[in-house]
């Protein structure tokens, strides 16, 4: 299955590590933020419970009158707050204003979101790998420590979130318009990334990993991003990650129906659709599915499929490659859900 419990999502007790040149900032503010907080809101509250105690109505006992007007006070009440209240703001208005103006001489990276997949392109135009955490796979982005990276973003279909905690860096992706982000890493490591807009089912599952690693190391990321391996039925593999098929369509060990028909024994076999047909699940089937998938929606998945059509974004030789992929799962038994 597809389903990624969160224990495999590093947990995090308060903040997780600050991993870019926003943390100190981010993090120095807040706290700034939540120690006023709590100097206010302890003497206010225990000096309130004291009142009630020391004044309550008891025989015997008359209220002294109101203390009208009483200007020291006030003075120093209003001033010491706007104060704190301005500083607040100017440092939450500076920080902002740094995360929005994108520098020169970025390292950029185009980001596409999709229900429910991260998709990473480099500026060579290659694309990212994967890697196994737990028992799922998770597109990997990988970055060179110390540089500024710049995030080129689009939405397929609705609106997205991206979203890496220890970078404190968050921003909509929109459908319809680029969306821009930056940040500096500046700790090697894996860190999370995190959709967080609600958009759909399997919001939840939509993460990803960012690996940031020295910048030799990036070269080397950046040349293989663009391989695509030889061998038909290991490219048609690597495809069904990187186009992300495998969001939708489990195949394999994990080969049940999920929100798309499971890629498991189907090949050769007579298939229903929605329309009452049947066809055959061959060459020109999968081809049309992937071009046009609304054309020959399968029964159980509604007439109008849920899939984007992928004309224009996968070459003949690709598909070539994603039917010799799934023509070896044709005698793999489909899992029940
Ligand atoms: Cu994409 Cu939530």
């Amino acid at each position: 299955m597809n389903f990624v419990l969160a224990d495999k999502v590093a947990p995090y007790a308060w903040f997780p590590e600050g991993a870019s040149s926003f943390a100190p900032q981010v993090d120095n503010l807040f706290t700034a933020i939540l120690w006023i907080c709590i100097l206010f809101f302890v003497p206010i509250v225990i000096l309130m419970g004291y009142f009630m105690w020391a004044f309550r109505e008891r025989p015997g006992y008359r209220g002294s009158p109101e203390a009208l007007h009483n200007t020291p006070l006030e003075i120093t009440w209003t001033v010491i707050p706007t104060a704190i209240a301005v500083w607040v703001f100017w440092e939450g208005a500076m920080g902002y204003l740094d995360m929005a103006r994108i520098p020169k001489g970025t390292v950029d990276v185009n980001v596409t979101a999709m229900k429910w997949k991260w998709a990473f392109k480099y500026e060579n135009g290659g694309e990212n790998g994967f890697e196994k955490i737990g028992k799922t796979e998770l597109p990997v982005l990988v970055l060179p420590v110390d540089r500024d990276v710049k995030l080129i973003m689009r939405s397929d279909d609705v609106l997205h979130s991206f979203y890496v905690p220890a970078f404190r860096a968050k921003r909509d992706v929109v459908p319809g318009r680029y969306n821009y982000m930056w940040f500096r890493p500046t700790k090697l490591g894996t860190f999370d990334i995190f959709c967080t807009e609600y958009c759909g089912d399997n919001h939840s599952q939509m993460i990803a990993k960012v690996k940031v690693v020295t910048e030799a190391e990036y070269q080397q990321a950046l040349a293989k991003a663009i391989e695509e391996p030889e061998d038909p039925l290991e490219r048609g593999k690597l495809l069904y990650k990187r186009l992300g098929c495998s969001t939708c369509h489990y195949a394999g060990e994990d080969g049940a129906n999920g929100p798309g028909p499971s890629y498991n024994g189907s090949w050769g076999k007579q298939v229903s659709l929605e329309n009452g047909q049947e066809v055959a699940f061959d060459e020109n089937y999968v081809r049309e599915s992937i071009l046009n998938p609304a054309a020959k929606a399968r029964k159980g998945y509604g007439s109008a499929s849920p899939m984007n059509s992928y004309a224009g974004r996968v070459k003949d030789e690709q598909i070539d490659a994603l039917i010799t992929f799934i023509k070896s799962l044709e005698s793999a038994p489909p899992k029940a859900k």
